[in-house]
């Protein structure tokens, strides 16, 4: 199995709400490993993908899994937030579907990005390595206030303060350069009866920072109204979300487009994996799928 292969998440829902789309684009926003759009691409062998990512190993990795189909897509190294440059590139005013699978892929978690708390790695946790903020530079550099308001916003970390107050009085010694250090920077930082729990304390910090890294929220938020925007009459979008954070966004920009009258909301509730795919592929647990339809 190569590092990358990826469990396409919510997959037969997600072929299921494509299904009746049987000619013309869709957009995979997020190409990763190819997972899903290889489903698509067999499954509706009329569909042509405009494969999306921001991190250049996985449009490698895309080309490779999905080169049986060459001539029905076509990838590119960008980020979602500039969905509308890209199809004016293509020439396509409208595409008949959009797929957000959000977050890290599998492959994030496990090279030497620092993504993980599980490895000792440096701190960088960027998804496209061409940009130049990391996350040591977030660690290191950031002001006391802008640190604990990330913490506690991006992370929903009640001990922000607490956490914040000890990075700084680290990093005033030396520079904190590893996933390490800062785990455990973390873990001191809570009440020693919650160091022990389900949760590792790390991971709400580490998922601020990498949220701030990757400017992911503000990214969603434009990604997903401009794929609306780009959507023809009856074309489907659908959004996977990995945490509250993110699902408030999609799930609020939903809304306010169905007020709008451009979309109707097929999802009433967001939908979750089934017990048998969680044992299947037990990082699929906080996944949740919204889907609109545009009228
Ligand atoms: C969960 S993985 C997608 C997996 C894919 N659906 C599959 O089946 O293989 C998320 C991917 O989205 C990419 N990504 C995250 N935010 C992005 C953004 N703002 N623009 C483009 N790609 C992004 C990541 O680099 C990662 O490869």
């Amino acid at each position: 199995m190569s590092q990358l292969e990826h469990y396409p998440v919510l997959h037969r829902e997600v072929l299921n709400f494509f299904k009746d789309i049987k000619k013309g684009y869709i957009v995979d926003a997020t190409i990763g490993g190819g997972g899903h759009s290889f489903l698509i691409l067999k499954k509706l062998p009329e569909v042509k993908i405009i494969g999306i990512d921001k991190d250049e190993y996985a449009i490698q990795t895309a080309d490779q899994k999905l080169k049986q189909f060459k001539g029905r897509y076509n990838l590119i190294r960008s980020s979602f937030k500039n969905i509308d440059n890209i199809l004016d590139q293509l020439g396509l005013q409208t595409v008949q579907g959009f797929l957000f699978d959000l977050g890290v892929s599998i492959f994030h978690l496990k090279t030497e990005r620092g993504f993980s708390f599980q490895k000792d790695q440096p701190l960088d946790m960027r998804m496209d390595r061409s940009q130049s903020l990391t996350a040591y530079d977030v660690i290191n550099k950031y002001s006391k206030n802008l640190l604990e308001k990330i913490i506690f916003e991006y992370g929903e970390e009640k001990f922000a303060k607490r956490i914040v107050k000890n990075i700084i009085e680290e990093r005033k010694k030396n520079p904190i350069k590893t996933t390490k250090q800062l785990a455990d920077i973390v873990y001191r930082s809570y009440p020693p009866p919650l160091r022990r729990g389900r949760i590792h304390p790390a991971t709400k910090t580490f998922q601020a920072i990498r949220i701030e890294v990757n400017d992911e929220l503000s990214e969603i938020k434009l990604g997903v109204s401009k794929g609306i925007e780009r959507l023809e009459k009856g074309g489907i979008i659908q959004v996977i979300s990995f945490h509250s954070l993110e699902d408030r966004i999609v799930k609020n920009i939903f809304r306010e487009a169905k007020k709008l009258k451009k979309l109707e909301i097929l999802t009433k509730k967001p939908i979750t994996p089934g017990m048998e795919e969680i044992k299947e592929n037990p990082p699929s647990r906080s996944a949740k799928l919204r889907v609109g339809k545009r009228v």
